[in-house]
């Protein structure tokens, strides 16, 4: 009796460190499986924690309107980076040496030449960007870029399009109502007579539907209307209106999208009735003006406003 008490307890205990050996067996796995979750989670913080402070490292530099001008050719390129605006701007989340490839300490080295920023201008946004950067090298005005520059040409890059440190984002009314000044400092008779059309107008008024010059130039592919792939070469224009006119037919592409139909350089049509409507106008409002001013003064000689006669 008494030698089978003593078993069960050394059973018992040997059951409790049995399980005393689970338990710590379980715990050392647990603990081992918190280590792999943890230790890449503590190096990613650990390379992200200095990238993002790395904008303030350099903004306490470049945050200083006194860091002045740089001179590069015969350009004169501003140091300072408006902090608040890279903020904003679509890129606000990035550090500063996404675009600035190996800007990674400071002070940092000085690369100052014509080099650094025609490079940075156009490769900087490849990285991430490439779709863009293709259809553009493809463009007439990425053409004009790469081969004629040296030709005192102006023609745009990416940052002449977009900015550099306070780019936006595309897809709002307000981006869409400020395309027109973008291709307007380059092309301002074109901007015009835009604004004298019915799109113009529209979008001007907020009518965020209403065709901008990219929705038929394209942004990023334009082309001279005589190449065939252009988005309103002959072959393509109907398509592209009837992006938004489904019901368009070949006919409605001969609307004139950039006329001020006043100008003499107008066709003799458009210039004609355009006249004609300006002299109707004039003519129906003066008519109707007189008409008026002979009715009130008519008026008053009966007494119809002053009581002399009443009714
Ligand atoms: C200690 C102050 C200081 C800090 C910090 C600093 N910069 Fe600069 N940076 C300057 C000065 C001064 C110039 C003008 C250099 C010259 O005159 O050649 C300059 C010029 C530049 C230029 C123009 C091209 C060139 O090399 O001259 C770029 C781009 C630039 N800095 C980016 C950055 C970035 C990105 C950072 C953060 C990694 C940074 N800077 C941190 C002081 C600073
Ligand atoms: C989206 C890409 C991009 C980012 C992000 C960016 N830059 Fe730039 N930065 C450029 C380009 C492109 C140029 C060259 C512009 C030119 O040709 O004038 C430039 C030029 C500069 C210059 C030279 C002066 C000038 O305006 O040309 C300084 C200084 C500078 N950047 C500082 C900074 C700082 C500081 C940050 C972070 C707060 C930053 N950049 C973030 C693209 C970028
Ligand atoms: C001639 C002016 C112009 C040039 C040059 C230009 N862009 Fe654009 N980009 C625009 C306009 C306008 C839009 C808005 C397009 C829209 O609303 O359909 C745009 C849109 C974008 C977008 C948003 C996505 C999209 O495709 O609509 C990105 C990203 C972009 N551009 C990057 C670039 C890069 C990178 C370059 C240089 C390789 C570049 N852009 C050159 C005018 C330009
Ligand atoms: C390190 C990667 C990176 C680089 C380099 C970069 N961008 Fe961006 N860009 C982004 C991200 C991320 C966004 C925000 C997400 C998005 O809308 O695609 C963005 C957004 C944009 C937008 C707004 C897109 C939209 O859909 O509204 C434009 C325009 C743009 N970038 C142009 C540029 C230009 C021009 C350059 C070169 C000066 C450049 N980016 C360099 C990553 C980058
Ligand atoms: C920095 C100046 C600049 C900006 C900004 C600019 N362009 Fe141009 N563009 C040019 C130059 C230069 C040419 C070549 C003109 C020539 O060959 O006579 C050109 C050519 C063109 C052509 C080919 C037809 C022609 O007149 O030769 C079209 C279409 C065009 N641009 C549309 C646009 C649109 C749309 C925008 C805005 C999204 C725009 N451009 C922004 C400078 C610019
Ligand atoms: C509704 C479509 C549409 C819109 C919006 C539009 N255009 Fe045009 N654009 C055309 C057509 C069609 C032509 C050819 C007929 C002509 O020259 O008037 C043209 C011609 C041009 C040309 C000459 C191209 C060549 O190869 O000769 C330029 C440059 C141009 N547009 C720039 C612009 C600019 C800048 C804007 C915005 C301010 C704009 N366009 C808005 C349809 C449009
Ligand atoms: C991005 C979309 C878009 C594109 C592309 C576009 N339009 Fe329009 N267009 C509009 C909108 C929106 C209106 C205003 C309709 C309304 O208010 O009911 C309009 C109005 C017009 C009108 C005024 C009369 C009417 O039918 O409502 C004419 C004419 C016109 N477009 C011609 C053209 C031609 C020609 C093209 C091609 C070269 C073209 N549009 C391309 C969006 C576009």
């Amino acid at each position: 009796m008494a030698g089978g008490a003593r078993n069960s307890v050394s059973g018992l205990a040997k059951e409790f460190t049995f399980l005393m050996r689970w338990a710590f067996s379980a715990f050392v796995l647990y603990l081992a499986a918190l280590m792999l979750v943890a230790v890449p989670a503590l190096a990613q913080t650990q390379t992200t924690v200095p990238e993002t402070s790395l904008t303030d490292r350099c903004l306490t530099c470049h945050r200083q309107e006194y860091l002045g001008r740089l001179q590069v050719d015969e350009q004169q390129k501003d140091l300072y980076v408006d902090p608040a605006a890279y903020k904003d701007s679509a890129h606000g989340l990035l550090p500063c040496n996404a675009c600035h490839t190996g800007f990674s300490h400071d002070p940092h080295q000085m690369v100052t030449n014509a080099e650094f920023f025609a490079e940075t201008a156009g490769e900087a946004c490849r990285n991430c960007h490439d779709d863009q950067f293709e259809m553009y090298k493809q463009s007439y005005h990425g053409t004009l870029t790469r081969d004629i520059a040296s030709d005192g040409v102006e023609a745009p890059e990416c940052v002449d399009c977009h900015g550099t440190h306070a780019i936006q984002e595309v897809a709002t009314l307000e981006y869409r109502q400020s395309i027109q000044d973008v291709c307007g400092t380059c092309h301002g008779g074109r901007e015009s007579t835009f604004l004298d059309t019915y799109h113009g107008k529209a979008i001007t008024l907020g009518r965020e539907a209403a065709a901008t010059c990219v929705d038929c130039h394209g942004a990023h592919s334009i082309l001279p209307i005589s190449n065939p792939q252009s988005t309103l070469s002959r072959a393509n224009i109907l398509s592209t209106c009837q992006q938004c006119h489904p019901q368009a037919s070949q006919g409605f592409t001969t609307f004139l999208v950039h006329i001020t139909p006043t100008s003499p350089k107008a066709p003799v049509i458009v210039f004609l009735v355009a006249v004609f409507y300006l002299v109707l106008i004039i003519a129906v409002f003066s008519f109707g003006g007189i008409h008026t001013l002979l009715y009130i003064y008519r008026g008053i000689k009966d007494g119809l406003y002053f009581g002399k006669g009443g009714h």
